[in-house]
């Protein structure tokens, strides 16, 4: 399925194109929905029903963490009970890039497997949905294959379980790939790159480390509260991203403190799938918009850069939401109706803030530096205003006013004494160091596994 009718000048080059493409295109065209499985063991399930669809040979597409963790272990029984092939690519790293995509390309070859099973967070979802579209059109170089319906040719057969709770990748229409070389990202847009099926099991979610639960969690909401704010907002879409703002106030500060808990981790994870639904339709905002300049620029977490905006685009947007803003406070369980849309909205604002707080989110990027802030302020507005349907227009300089806010507090050199000097100096060296920590991606894996190492034991004492 080839269609022409998407201009060329809409072809998605960079990051911000991945909602603006997933709005475009699915406010005119179906969208399919992956079969749901969900609930402790639905990944074993999920191996079970693939294992009767006949296929030749399966790839399981993961990351190294997750498959030193054993959480491929039920997935992978339940394929071999039920006699299905597979073989396993668990090279995958955060924003997949491109060589590496190709890298498991070639596994898949090399095995001869007819369809995918992507098991990870949305790095491994996306790795294995440019996959996809790029097996079944080898004539295109993956490059060439971002933007919209850029593949002749169906995307081979996908299934997905995700591990964080999270992007929602599951349900949507997008993949995002890293391109080192030209220093951005792609974004391939397709409604065939949907899995057909996906597992939504708590089981595995246990072990994700307290600091990947908050900033995951918070880019699901953010994800369930753009697309309810915004201009693209249908009864259904509104329906999904408020059941999801719901089920994250509910329950993603016990999933921070206390990562076992399993009924909380599958609310989580389908908030996180709700979300997805309405943002894949109804699209971003602001938050987004500016997020993806932070994770340009300084690598900034995807999740970690919406849950510090998210605050500040709220405040700014509310004159033109305040009634929307009642509404998600009431359905957070921040308020009751007939309180007064004004008090409501309010209440939304503080119980965000207040949600951040609780979950160890900073007020302020510590990579941000001043002189950056006109340049992304432009990047930002230019994302948002090319495609997404916010609901209150922001000027560049309303836009470098809303950033510098998280500007970190600048340490004045202590005059006086040298020991006070010597103090202050410390701390600016302990916060360069704490800046390269939070910016540095390829740590992030290591990170992880120490983290979720630490989260293990920390389930017998739940972190404070
Ligand atoms: N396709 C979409 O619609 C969409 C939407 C939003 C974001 N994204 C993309 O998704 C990617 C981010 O995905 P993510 O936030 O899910 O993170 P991720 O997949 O990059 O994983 C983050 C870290 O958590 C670890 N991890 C994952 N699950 C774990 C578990 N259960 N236990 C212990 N450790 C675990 C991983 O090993 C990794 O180190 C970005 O590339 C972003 O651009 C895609
Ligand atoms: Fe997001």
């Amino acid at each position: 399925m080839k269609l022409d009718f998407i201009p060329e000048s809409t072809v998605a080059a960079g990051l911000g194109a991945l909602m603006k493409g997933a709005g475009k295109i699915t406010r005119f065209l179906p969208i399919p929905q992956p079969t749901l499985l969900v609930g402790p063991g639905s990944s074993a399930r999920l191996g079970q029903a693939v294992a009767g669809f006949g296929h030749r040979k399966l790839l399981i597409v993961t990351d190294g963490i997750i498959h030193k963790l054993g959480l491929l272990k039920h997935l992978t029984d339940a394929l071999t009970a039920g006699g299905a092939a597979y073989a396993v690519f668990d090279e995958i790293t955060p924003d997949a890039p491109i060589p590496l995509i190709e890298r498991g390309i070639a596994a898949y070859r090399e095995h001869d497997c007819d369809a995918i099973v992507a098991v990870g967070g949305g790095s491994s979802i996306d790795a294995s949905k440019a996959m996809a579209v790029s097996i079944a059109n080898p004539r295109k170089p993956l490059r060439a294959l971002a933007g919209y319906f850029k593949g002749l040719n169906t995307p081979v057969p996908i299934y997905a379980v995700p591990t964080t709770a999270g992007t929602g990748s599951e349900v949507t229409v997008a993949a995002v790939m890293a391109d080192h070389e030209r220093q951005s990202k792609l974004v391939i847009v397709d409604t065939r790159i949907v899995p057909k099926m996906a597992a939504l099991d708590p089981a595995l979610m246990t072990g994700l480390p307290p600091a990947v639960t908050a900033a995951t969690g918070i880019d699901a909401l953010t994800h369930a509260v753009e697309s309810f704010i915004g201009q693209w907002a249908t009864p259904y879409t509104e329906n999904m991203s408020l059941s999801a703002v719901a089920m994250i106030f509910e329950n993603l500060r016990t999933c921070y403190r206390e990562g076992h808990r399993l009924e909380a981790r599958e609310k989580m994870a389908l908030a996180s799938t709700y979300a997805g639904i309405a943002f894949t339709r109804a699209n971003v905002g602001y938050v987004h918009a500016i997020a993806h300049q932070f994770g340009g620029r300084y690598h900034t977490p995807h999740g970690l850069a919406n849950a510090m905006v998210l605050p500040h685009v709220l405040r700014f947007s509310a004159p033109a939401i305040t009634g929307r803003l009642a509404t998600l406070a009431v359905r957070a369980g921040l308020g009751a109706d007939g309180e007064g849309e004004d008090v409501l909205a309010e209440k939304f604002m503080a119980g965000v803030e207040a949600l951040n707080r609780d979950l160890g989110i900073p007020v302020h990027l510590e990579a941000l530096r001043e002189q950056d802030i006109p340049a992304l302020a432009r990047a930002a507005c230019k994302e948002a205003h090319t495609g997404y349907p916010v609901p209150r227009y922001m000027t560049i300089s309303q836009c470098e006013a809303l950033i510098r806010k998280l500007l970190p507090p600048t340490v004045k050199p202590a005059a006086g004494k040298p020991a006070a000097r010597k103090a202050a100096a410390r701390k600016a060296a302990a916060r360069k160091v704490a800046a390269r920590k939070v910016v540095a991606p390829k740590d992030a894996a290591k990170a992880a596994t120490k983290a979720a190492t630490k989260t293990r034991s920390a389930a017998r004492t739940p972190p404070r």
